[in-house]
């Protein structure tokens, strides 16, 4: 009800700053008496995905924690998961500022951040003071300076260092603001890269005595042929789960918008109906064989809906979360 007055005063900043006030006003009232102001109860609406209880099908989509500083407040929110990163083995500043832009008319964002993030050590030592009691995937990544030809080094670094805390951990090979790194969606990098990841998650369940699945999250930006390959090759390496989708490239319907020419990943409601043909793809190849996350321009329950339809198992909001504010969270729970 207060979300209109708070967003508006919001994006009277420019938006990273409007992020980093809101997370240290987050992170002031986590564990405090205070922690009422955005606590909201919702629906019970238990769903099994990967081998994993949720107590809803909605989670708050990678990029908006990606030290994991706010799981608690963002929890409290409803949320039945979270996935924070995404993360890379050593701490990286990003791309210069300014790096993120408000398309406000089409409810779109477009970033470029370039996985700014502390470190997954740090994400580790967050996680562990954390309470959630929903599912926490953590999305992993490589360092921008290794070369893509090792990048699956730092997947594997990074998988070793998460792997007892995290409800499940996403592969991110489709964040457009890392050098080559959607390159590893293709042919041979892509099978390579899977070997390796399924070898070390088959070594760590037998260290820790515990499965955690494994998601690999895609780009809107593959051919149907492409988006084929990527499905067969997920099923053969025995992934668990796909997440569709990242961020476009694609500025077809933001032409003519302030900031539409800027360079980075789309997301928001301009990426809606794409992200959903995706997944219908993905579903229409895959027959269930392995779940769908789906994830992309989600601002309402219908759109929510959408996704499902289309055949997602569990969805994810990141914009349209921004635009809405944490009612979007109670209505599509309540509503899904
Ligand atoms: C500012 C920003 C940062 C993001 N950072 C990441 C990231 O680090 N890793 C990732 O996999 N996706 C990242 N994403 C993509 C989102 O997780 C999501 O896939 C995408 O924004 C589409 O969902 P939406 O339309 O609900 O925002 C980011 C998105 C935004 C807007």
């Amino acid at each position: 009800m207060l979300y209109p007055f708070v967003r508006k005063a919001l994006f009277q900043l420019d938006p990273e700053r409007a992020h980093e006030f809101t997370f240290k006003q987050l992170r002031r009232i986590t564990g405090t008496p205070l922690e009422f102001l955005v606590r909201q109860s919702v629906a019970s609406k238990p769903v099994t995905c990967m081998g994993l209880s949720f107590k809803n099908p909605l989670g708050l989509a990678t990029g908006l924690d990606k030290d994991g500083e706010c799981i608690d407040a963002l929890g409290a929110m409803g949320f039945g998961f979270i996935e924070v990163g995404t993360v890379t083995p050593r701490a990286q500043s990003g791309n210069d500022k300014p790096r993120l832009f408000r398309l406000v008319e089409a409810e779109g964002l477009i970033n470029r951040m370039g996985f700014n993030n502390h470190g997954v050590d740090n994400l580790v030592e967050n996680v562990k003071k954390s309470h959630f009691g929903g599912v926490l995937g953590i999305n992993i990544g490589k360092n921008k300076d290794t070369p893509v030809e090792q990048g699956k080094d730092d997947y594997l670094i990074c998988m070793e260092k998460v792997y007892s805390y995290a409800g499940y951990i996403a592969i991110n090979i489709s964040s457009p603001n890392t050098p080559g790194l959607r390159t590893l969606q293709y042919g041979e990098a892509l099978d390579d890269l899977l070997t390796a990841i399924k070898a070390k998650q088959i070594e760590l369940q037998q260290k820790h005595h515990k499965y955690v699945p494994i998601a690999v999250k895609i780009a809107p930006d593959l051919s149907h042929e492409e988006l084929i390959q990527v499905a067969d090759s997920l099923v053969r390496h025995n992934i668990d789960g796909v997440i569709a989708t990242n961020t476009t490239l694609d500025r077809k319907l933001v032409n003519g918008f302030n900031y539409c020419d800027q360079t980075g990943g789309l997301s928001g409601r301009p990426l809606q109906l794409h992200s959903t043909e995706i997944v219908r793809q993905l579903s229409k190849e895959l027959q269930g064989r392995l779940p769908i996350i789906g994830v992309g321009g989600i601002d309402s329950v219908i759109a929510a809906r959408e996704k499902i339809d289309a055949g997602a198992s569990l969805v994810q909001i990141y914009s349209g979360f921004i635009f809405k504010g944490p009612g979007l969270i109670k209505d599509i729970v309540n509503y899904i």
